[in-house]
């Protein structure tokens, strides 16, 4: 969206999703946690921030994305809003605040409107979350769903397991008509075959968002640790990483070590005269 310069929008809204989906172009998409990654995202053109639950294993140290609080996302998800111009950002509701109805989940999602300046709201689920969605978006606040691998399901999944292969394409293409029958304005694909992605997308009027779903959706979401190369360990095979923080940040922390060590840090420069 941000590289057709005529068309790209001072500010992203719900209506340049649908534009994107139109036109062609694709919508970029990052998860961001904090204030400093949340400038140079926006900087940069990425259309909209995710405050992803992901913070969980990515901020926190949990081992998955089930312990994670709303309490905890709050502070987290208004350092991102707090930091962008342009880019929509979009608050993740996590595990346990939504899943036991519309009224539940409508309270959570007016906290983080109400608390954190996001534009827009996540959660998990297809059929299973439709009821939820309605009731938020009824109320006025945009939803991005989520189907295909949802990770706060992951032991009910079995594990980080591709969805929609085979005859589970039919229950796939059934959540996504839920979530835009329910009003979602987009919709995050995870962990799906391309050719599956490419038959949501096909059907859908609301734009696809892939998160490992292949190239044939509207647009493309990360986790910014594992697409910065910060994320220690295995990587999915869906990421392709565009930089190695994680042994620029090792390199010079034992440049810094090795200088105070020795004495090399600090010089005279660093140093205030009499
Ligand atoms: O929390 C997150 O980062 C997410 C994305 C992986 C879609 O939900």
């Amino acid at each position: 969206m941000a590289e057709q310069a005529a068309s790209a929008p001072k500010k992203v809204r719900t209506r340049h999703f649908q534009n994107a989906k139109e036109s062609g172009i694709k919508i970029t998409g990052l998860t961001s946690y904090d204030m400093l990654t949340a400038s140079i995202f926006d900087e940069a053109g990425i259309d909209f921030l995710l405050v992803g639950d992901s913070a969980a294993n990515n901020v926190l140290g949990y081992d998955t994305t089930l312990p994670v609080t709303i309490d905890e996302l709050i502070p987290l998800t208004r350092a991102v809003a707090g930091a962008v111009k342009r880019a929509f950002v979009v608050a993740d509701m996590p595990f346990g605040s939504y899943e036991t109805g519309p009224d539940e989940a409508l309270h959570t999602a007016f906290r983080f409107m109400k608390e954190t300046g996001a534009h827009a709201v996540k959660l998990e689920g297809g059929v299973r979350s439709a009821e939820q969605i309605r009731r938020i978006v009824s109320a006025g606040i945009p939803v991005m769903a989520h189907i295909g691998f949802t990770p706060q399901s992951e032991h009910g999944l079995g594990g980080h397991v591709i969805q929609g292969r085979g005859d589970q394409v039919a229950q796939l293409l059934a959540d996504a008509h839920a979530v835009e029958d329910a009003g979602a304005f987009a919709v995050v694909l995870e962990m799906v075959p391309a050719e599956a992605a490419r038959q949501v997308t096909d059907e859908l009027r609301i734009p696809t968002i892939s998160v490992g779903a292949g190239p044939h959706t509207n647009g493309q979401l990360l986790v910014w640790t594992d697409w910065a190369g910060f994320t220690g360990g295995r990587i999915p095979k869906f990421v392709k990483q565009y930089a190695n923080l994680r042994k620029t940040l090792t390199d010079a922390v034992i440049a810094y070590r090795e200088d105070v060590d020795s004495g090399a840090y600090p010089g005279p420069e660093h140093s205030y005269e009499d």
